[in-house]
């Protein structure tokens, strides 16, 4: 368990690793990817805005003038999108140690994604579970490799999708929010037990970071019709910010120590040790009770590989098939 007050001047030495950190260019991504450079990894920036990621990349070397960055584009709500990443990755890294799997949209007013997905589902499960699967065979050649997956406290009010991932009539977007961060932590935990069952040494260690000041809360206002209502959203967001959160820095370290600290084991779950979870240094956490159902959690992987193409079968878990994309649609 970890000691009190574990901070990023605890990580490992990171040299000679190679880490991949979804949405790095803000909020939690930022950070992850700023501690894991400033130890030595080599970070792979994995963004949908190549503007935005190369201004991430300055900004962290201008904090870690020697750090080893490369972008990496990834747009998690188009599955062919993913699939072109996660080529372009294994061309040019034969192996991956680190994949963290933290981009997310939050609140967004209902849509569809490429692929006709519910858009909060799309980016936070869909495109991660499918991306992940990919890269197994990377994950596969390193010594220790591990996978952490980002969910939120909310995940206590998800459910998990049953019927598909189109959306329900009667659409809430805080409630589907919520089912993806459920998705989040299912995921984490369903790979990790396939890991071990199929004998990979891989780990899967799924985090989340309380509440912490981040690009996130505003996403939903700078999608709003009413230029009104967006600049209520984002006023309300901003004291609730400011009053409420802790600095991205500090919501970091759960998927920071997830990622890098040696006792961890696969199947962790990490969180802050703070007032209900929402601010602290990290902890392992429990599970939210809906996440341990498991003919709900079945039927839910066996969906989402229906979804996405990807069958995790043991072949797949020990990164023995390279590229392998099974049209199961
Ligand atoms: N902040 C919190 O209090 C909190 C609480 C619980 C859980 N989380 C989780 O933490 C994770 C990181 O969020 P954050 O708070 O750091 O928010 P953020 O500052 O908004 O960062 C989200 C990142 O995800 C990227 N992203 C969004 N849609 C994408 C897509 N389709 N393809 C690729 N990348 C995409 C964003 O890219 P752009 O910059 O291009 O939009 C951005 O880099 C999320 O999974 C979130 O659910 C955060």
């Amino acid at each position: 368990m970890p000691q009190a007050r574990w901070d990023h001047t605890r990580i490992p030495n990171q040299a000679g690793k190679l880490a991949v950190v979804t949405g790095a260019n803000s909020g939690l991504g930022w950070h992850i990817s700023l501690q894991l450079a400033r130890q030595g990894a080599h970070v792979v920036m994995a963004c949908r805005d190549k503007a935005r990621a190369m201004q991430a990349m300055d900004a962290i070397r201008a904090e870690v003038p020697d750090a080893r960055l490369s972008f990496q584009a990834l747009d998690l709500a188009s599955l062919d999108k993913v699939r072109a990443c996660a080529a372009a990755l294994a061309a040019a890294h034969p192996r991956v140690d680190l994949l963290v799997n933290n981009a997310g949209v939050m609140f967004l007013p209902y849509a569809l994604s490429a692929d006709g997905f519910e858009i909060q589902m799309a980016c936070n499960h869909l495109g991660h579970f499918l991306l992940t699967g990919l890269l197994l065979p990377q994950l596969a050649q390193a010594p220790a490799a591990r996978i952490v997956t980002m969910s939120s406290g909310f995940n206590h009010y998800g459910r998990l999708p049953q019927g598909g991932f189109k959306g329900q009539p009667g659409y809430s977007r805080h409630r589907a929010y919520c089912d993806t961060k459920l998705a989040n932590i299912v995921f984490a935990r369903a790979l990790s037990s396939r890991l071990a069952r199929a004998g990979s040494h891989i780990a899967s260690v799924a985090a989340h970071p309380g509440y912490a000041a981040t690009n996130l809360q505003f996403g939903a206002a700078n999608l709003s019709a009413s230029p009104w209502l967006a600049g209520l959203s984002r006023a309300s967001m901003r004291l609730s910010n400011a009053l409420l959160a802790q600095p991205a820095s500090m919501g970091a370290l759960p998927a920071l120590y997830a990622a890098t600290e040696p006792g961890v084991k696969s199947g962790d779950y990490i969180g802050p040790d703070g007032f209900q979870e929402s601010r602290g240094y990290p902890k392992l956490v429990d599970a939210p009770k809906r996440a341990r159902d498991a003919d709900q959690v079945a039927r839910f992987w066996a969906q989402s590989e229906q979804a996405t193409g990807f069958r995790y079968d043991d072949a797949a878990l020990n990164g023995e098939t390279d590229q392998r994309v099974v049209r199961l649609r």
